[in-house]
Parts: structure tokens; C-alpha cells; sequence
């Protein structure tokens, strides 16, 4: 049996008919269908359609586009073009696109040494993703009382801190940003790393800097539902290498940052087990163009709620959202808090009587993933409850916002800054002691 086995092997390697040429030949893995796919799903009508079809059909795509930022052999990725855009926007050494906000804060967490044992003090108000993360990695979530900002209460950070407070998350909300000046003293005095989250607020400023910038690492969301971005995409930023690198590691445990992705570890702490977190490279086509229009944008929207606010007049049972920065807010919400939630009732059918885009949680609402007494599981993981953030519980029920669009034009303002004022005067006291809108 043996020897049988041994003559068929070097019948097989004596033999002449080896296979020399593959013959077969078979249409790429993708090319015109596939890029039809993606020109419906941006709904282009049927005759755009057509047209693109009889445009794209001539080209020859040999074995069709390689959509990973991965060995491309092209001069620079797109999601290179995007991270490159990412540094000069925010003025920052290093950026890495990733798949989702999500993404974003698991590497930064992780970079900054976020981990089992370890505490890290979220704001009240944010979302989810948030305080889910920091659990994920083990770490217990601190939720910290928002202020009339609506953002994270600078005054009440310190008494959150234990010796296993490793950082803050200031999380700069619906377009608005924190008090950085108030925050980052008490992280530098505790020696805890900044995480700044600023999936909500990109292209927010505090006194002139973008916020991201300020903490040991920006991350921001680049989603379809954000100012920047058409389907799921994350981005991280930051102007030290090593969190970079440590980032970047559980961003994309395969190594392809390292110079040299297969040598030893050049410190303590480069190396660990990660994940796949890589942008894709139809993502990073979108949203390179998206970020490089978000300065534009910002500016459009920031001038809508400027122009807006500078028209309203001041009413005895409303507070104006405070603006940490009004120079630096997004400006695509407007909010305000009224006296009670009844008295927000009715305004809120005046405003939407008049046609206006506008909403109030008000009492008996459903769960909301954006206020941390809903954040279930966790709430039960790690006894959170209602009642623990006071304030954030009063303003999260009556706060009213107001939907704003970048493109209304200084009539569209007048005229929605015209209706608020008659809605309020409706059910309000002027009084110019009030506090003002800006
Ligand atoms: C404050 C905040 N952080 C993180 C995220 C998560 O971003 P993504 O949905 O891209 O994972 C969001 C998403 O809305 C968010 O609002």
C-alpha cells in the first residue's frame, strides 16, 4: 500500500502536465452593478441613473476597486485623505478613522488606560455610547449633574473623584460644548486623562479652539444622524503619539499603524489584544468632502441660531439654555427651559401651531437613552437611579427645543424669531430683567 502511494507521488511530480496557465476568466468582484447599488442608495432619480449607467458601463475596472484602507498601493487611501483632513481642520499631530462613534471612545478609553477597576466621570445628559463603553472595558461609569448648559457641572466633578478615577468624558451636547476652562483645571489637579466626547457638537468651539482638542483625546462620530457623515464612521484625535498608538492598536489590532507591524513591543503598554475597527474606504469617500464642508457648515448653522436668538425678548418664566461659548455653539438646536412643564405645554402648541419644528420630553415620556437614569443596563449593573443627578432629572423633562436648518435665510429667521416671541408673549411676562437669550 505504502509503495503504491510512493509511485502515484512521483508519477505526480514527474509529470508534464503541471498546471502552468489559468484559463478561466470571470467578471470583478465589483464594478458596475455594485457602483449602481451605491448611486440608487444615494437616490439619484431614474434619469441621473441612466445616464451614469451608459457613463460607467464603458469603463474597465480589471478587478474592480479595493475598498479597504488596507496595502492599496495607492498613493493615499481615502480614509488617509480623511484623517489627514481630520489634522489640518483641528490643527492635531494625529487622527485615526474608525467605524463608529462607539469605536472612537472604546479606543480612546482604552488608550488612556480605562479599565477593569478603574472609574471614569460621564455627564448626566450625553448618550448611551458613552458610559456603555467605559463598562464594557470593565470600568465603572460616575454620572456627574449637568448645569443650565445642559453639559456636565464643572462645580460638581471633584466630589465624583476616588482613587480609582482614571477620567473625565466632557461631552459636548446637541451642538452645544462644555466649560472647558472650568473642566480641565481639576483634571490636571487630579492628574485624570480628558476624553472629550464630541459625537453631538462637531465643529464646536470654546474661545476659539475646537473642542476636541482640549483633552488628552477628541472623539467624534461620523454618522449619517451627525453633521459630518452618510452611514457609520467614528474619528479620533489627538496630539500625543502614544495614545495614538495605544488607539490605534485597539482600532486595528493587526498592526498596520507600526512601522514594523511584526516586531516586539518598543515600550510597556504599545501592544495588547484589539479589534477591527478600520474605516471603510466607501465611508471615508463621503466623508472626506463631508469634513472638509464642515467649517462651512458650522458657520451657516452657527449664524442661523445667532441671528435668531438676537431677536427674541426676554420673558419672566423662561431661561434661555446657557451657552458655555455662544461664539463657538453648533447652533442647529435652540432650547429653552420654561417654569414649569405645563406652562411648556402650552408653549409648546403655540410654537407648533405656528409651524414650528419644536419638543418637550415633559412627564410620564418614555425611557430616553440620552439621560442616565434610562441608560438600562447599566442602571441596574451599577445602581444608578433617578434622583441621583437632580437637575439634569428637572431640566432633561421641561427643556423645549427648537429644530434649526444651516440654509434659512435672514427673512426665514426674522420670521421664526417673530412666532417664538408671539407664542411666549402669548403665555409669558416680558420682563427685561429677565435673562436674555444672548
Ligand atoms: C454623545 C455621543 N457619543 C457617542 C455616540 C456614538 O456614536 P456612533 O453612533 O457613531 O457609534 C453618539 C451617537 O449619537 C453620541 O451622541
Amino acid at each position: 500500500m505504502a509503495k503504491q502511494r510512493d509511485t502515484q507521488r512521483a508519477a505526480l511530480r514527474s509529470s508534464t502536465t503541471a498546471v502552468t496557465r489559468i484559463q478561466a476568466k470571470g467578471k470583478p468582484k465589483i464594478g458596475v452593478e455594485e457602483f449602481m447599488s451605491l448611486c440608487e442608495r444615494f437616490g439619484f432619480s431614474k434619469a441621473t441613473l441612466k445616464k451614469l449607467r451608459t457613463m460607467v458601463v464603458k469603463e474597465d475596472w480589471g478587478q474592480g476597486p479595493f475598498l479597504a484602507n488596507y496595502y492599496s498601493g495607492l498613493k493615499e487611501t481615502k480614509v488617509q485623505a480623511f484623517e489627514r483632513v481630520a489634522r489640518t481642520i483641528f490643527g492635531v499631530n494625529y487622527a485615526i478613522g474608525v467605524s463608529s462613534g462607539t469605536a472612537a471612545l472604546h479606543s480612546a478609553f482604552v488608550a488612556a488606560g480605562v479599565g477593569p477597576g478603574t472609574e471614569v466621570i460621564c455627564p448626566a445628559i450625553g448618550f448611551f455610547a458613552t458610559a456603555n463603553v467605559v463598562d464594557l472595558v470593565g470600568a465603572k461609569p460616575v454620572f456627574c449633574d449637568v448645569d443650565e448648559s445642559l453639559h456636565m457641572d464643572p462645580a460638581k466633578v471633584e466630589r465624583l473623584i476616588t482613587d480609582r478615577t482614571v477620567a473625565l468624558v466632557p461631552t459636548h451636547v446637541m451642538g452645544g460644548v462644555c466649560d472647558m476652562d472650568a473642566i480641565m483645571p481639576v483634571a490636571l489637579k487630579h492628574n485624570l486623562k480628558v476624553v472629550e466626547d464630541c459625537a453631538q457638537s462637531c465643529g464646536g468651539t470654546y474661545k476659539g479652539k475646537y473642542v476636541g482638542t482640549f483633552g488628552d483625546l477628541g472623539c467624534f462620530s461620523i454618522s449619517a444622524y451627525k453633521i459630518v457623515g452618510g452611514g457609520e464612521g467614528g474619528l479620533v484625535v489627538t496630539n500625543d503619539k502614544r495614545l495614538w498608538e495605544r488607539a490605534s492598536q485597539l482600532a486595528e489590532c493587526g498592526g498596520l499603524w507600526r512601522p514594523d507591524r511584526f516586531a516586539l513591543p518598543r515600550y510597556e503598554g504599545e501592544l495588547f489584544t484589539g479589534t477591527n475597527y478600520r474605516m471603510s474606504e466607501l465611508e471615508a469617500a463621503i466623508d472626506v468632502v463631508q469634513l472638509k464642508k464642515m467649517p462651512a457648515t458650522v458657520k451657516r448653522s452657527h449664524a442661523v441660531k445667532m441671528r435668531i436668538l438676537k431677536r427674541l425678548k426676554p420673558f419672566r418664566e423662561i431661561t434661555p439654555q446657557v451657552l458655555n461659548d455662544p461664539d463657538g455653539d453648533v447652533g442647529y438646536l435652540l432650547r429653552f427651559f420654561p417654569e414649569t412643564v405645563e406652562l411648556g405645554q402650552k408653549i409648546l402648541e403655540g410654537l407648533r401651531g405656528r409651524g414650528i419644528n419644536a419638543a418637550m420630553r415633559g412627564k410620564n415620556a418614555p425611557p430616553d437613552w440620552h439621560i442616565y437614569c434610562y441608560m438600562y443596563p447599566l442602571t441596574q449593573k451599577h445602581g444608578v437611579r433617578r434622583g441621583d443627578c437632580p437637575v439634569a432629572d428637572d431640566l432633561f423633562d421641561r427643556v423645549i427645543t427648537i429644530w434649526l436648518n444651516q440654509w434659512y435665510n435672514a427673512a426665514d429667521c426674522r420670521q421664526i424669531a417673530h412666532y417664538i416671541n408671539a407664542t411666549l408673549s402669548e403665555c409669558c411676562t416680558p420682563d427685561q430683567k429677565a435673562p436674555q437669550w444672548c
